[in-house]
């Protein structure tokens, strides 16, 4: 069916998607446009992107898919749509089973007075035919796992996070391109929320924090306490039932700078724990329990269904190491975790569970690649360098010179095509250095990203030599699993082990990354290893980078040595 379906997320980690005639068109989140990281209201900047790349305005857009059962107030403002307006385009507003959605609008409508966006910012007019969709939260999450997964039979979607639409957990059956929900689980059974509430106790952000803590965890010992000390802050479960539901004690919110916060009521308590047994144990256990309680729900539900087929996307499986002991439980035999897991991919999985549910298809693509957003041409490029006097050399095989460099044992910035949708840099928005010197690790914490000296860096290696490295026949194209790393492969790699010997890889695939894969071909060439280290192109506590202006600054405020943007070399010496 011909359509244009637009998908929204405005809450943490807002974004938009769009998918024209069943093709995935664009995906992007605002924190890369406005450069606040996780970023929670309008999604002007990601439409503005969606539509432009589409080569369409708003009023081509057929459906707008919302990534929330209930009706957010900010819809309203960015379609500036008056109650009358917004009952004729979003359907369930004017239904009976959506009172609380009515309720809550006419409260907002009450309490505040009607906020229009001024022009200079952004007017979305909205043809009177396009219809808003609401997709709940989780089935956005379900969909953006199954849609992507390839798979062709029968198969088990797992969605976990903290919170959404008031469920943490909801587990469907994804068959013949229908998802259908078998037993969701609500906040009283999150373990994102437990996770989150460890996160908070070190100090860190909850919803940005956690692969510190997961970071972490390989440095502590999970039986350096017993289980029931920090269990009895969690839930669990048993047979495919909350065995112990865990009621959080208020989880406070607030937002600043258009960015949300949470903070535990039990921290006190859980700082307690933190302080008796350090920090590294306590990150270690909540690992363990995570991990336990996850595969125990998990391998309850795969049997019941008689799968051995996984699909998997909400924060909760971010988690790489999480990832790493499903795949080694022996519970299932083919895994996909949706790679922008968090709520920055709920925009996309909200247009795909509209595009298949309206289209009713069957065949489910596999995702290839995530370069969805925004490039910029030599032209521009170029006349940024002039613009500024910064000088610079353009080269004829980027690809090569930045093997040559890294041979050389520079840190490189490498900005090349579409930026990557999700949280993981794949060769286009990209940080390098050699994998083979274990100094860089530090290097790069310390004056590269500003980060703390635990966290560890990933691995882009070919694609043909994957097993080499790692124990593995598993294609991991998104970094989103950890591996162990055979053990004569841990002295070459040493920048990218960490220390439980295991790596996070990126298998790149000559056909969905060609300029990469040549880049790592090269440094094979020039010495002997098949694999770069690779590093978000930010630092810590900003967004990735999407412009080059955004890389031009981020290379002229670190210690990065040489920048290449498209065909052009900027070097510091
Ligand atoms: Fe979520």
């Amino acid at each position: 069916m011909k359509m244009n379906i637009l998908g929204i997320h405005t809450t943490h980690d807002a974004g938009a998607a769009l998918i024209s005639d069943g093709k995935i068109i664009a995906a992007v989140n605002e924190e890369r446009f406005n450069r606040i990281k996780h970023y929670g209201f309008l999604p002007i900047n990601s439409i503005d992107y969606c539509l432009k790349k589409a080569g369409i305005g708003i009023e081509d857009i057929d459906i707008i898919a919302t990534s929330s059962s209930v009706l957010d107030p900010s819809l309203k403002l960015l379609f500036n749509l008056s109650d009358r307006e917004i009952s004729k385009v979003y359907p369930a507003f004017s239904q009976l089973g959506n009172l609380k959605a009515r309720i809550k609008s006419n409260i907002y409508k009450y309490l505040e007075p009607r906020e229009v966006l001024p022009d200079y910012i952004s007017s979305f007019k909205i043809k009177d035919s396009t219809k808003i969709l609401p997709t709940d939260h989780h089935l956005a999450h379900a969909a953006s796992a199954y849609y992507t997964s390839g798979f062709k039979e029968k198969c088990l979607v797992v969605s976990a996070d903290g919170v959404g639409d008031n469920i943490s957990i909801a587990i469907y059956r994804g068959e013949n391109g229908k998802l259908t929900l078998l037993k969701n689980y609500g906040i009283e059974g999150s373990l994102g929320l437990f996770y989150g509430m460890v996160t908070e106790s070190m100090g860190w952000w909850v919803g940005d924090g956690e692969p510190k803590t997961m970071g972490l965890a390989a440095y502590g010992d999970p039986n350096s306490f017993p289980d029931f000390i920090l269990k009895s802050f969690m839930p669990e479960y048993e047979n495919g039932t909350l065995k112990k539901p865990y009621n959080y004690a208020k989880i406070n919110r607030f937002k600043l700078f258009d960015c949300y916060h949470f903070h535990f009521s039990e921290l006190s308590s859980i700082k307690r724990i933190k302080d008796t047994y350090g920090d590294k144990n306590i990150a270690a256990k909540a690992q363990y329990l995570l991990e336990k309680e996850m595969i125990e729900l998990i391998g309850y539900w795969a049997k019941k269904e008689g799968v051995r087929r996984l699909a998997t996307s909400g924060g909760v499986f971010l988690n790489v190491k999480l990832n790493q002991k499903i795949v080694e439980a022996n519970i299932i035999d083919e895994y996909h975790v949706f790679p922008n897991a968090g709520d920055g991919g709920l925009a996309l999985g909200a247009a795909l569970y509209q595009q298949f549910n309206i289209c009713g298809e069957k065949n489910i693509p596999k995702l290839e690649h995530l370069f969805l957003g925004p490039e910029f041409s030599n032209y521009e490029v170029e006349s940024i360098l002039k613009g500024r006097n910064i000088p610079y050399e353009k080269v004829d095989d980027a690809a090569l010179m930045a093997a040559k460099l890294l041979a050389q044992g520079r840190i490189i910035g490498w900005f090349q095509g579409r930026m990557e949708y999700g949280p993981r840099a794949l060769g286009n928005r990209s940080i390098l250095a050699d994998p083979r010197k274990k100094e860089n690790t530090n290097i790069i914490n310390e004056k590269v990203k500003f980060r703390e000296w635990f966290r560890p860096f990933c691995p882009s290696l070919l694609y043909e030599v994957a097993e080499d490295y790692f124990h593995t026949q598993r294609e991991e194209f998104f970094m989103i699993t950890a591996y162990s790393v055979r053990k004569e492969k841990v002295n070459q790699i040493p920048a990218v082990v960490h220390v439980d010997g295991t790596s996070r890889p990126q298998l790149v695939k000559r056909q969905h990354n060609e300029k990469f894969w040549r880049l790592i071909k090269s440094f094979q060439d020039l010495t002997g290893t098949a694999v770069v280290l690779n590093t978000s192109f930010n630092i810590k506590g900003e967004p990735m980078i999407l412009s080059p202006r955004d890389a031009l600054k981020c290379f002229f405020d670190t210690g990065i040595d040489n920048l290449i943007i498209n065909d052009f070399l900027i070097s510091k010496d």
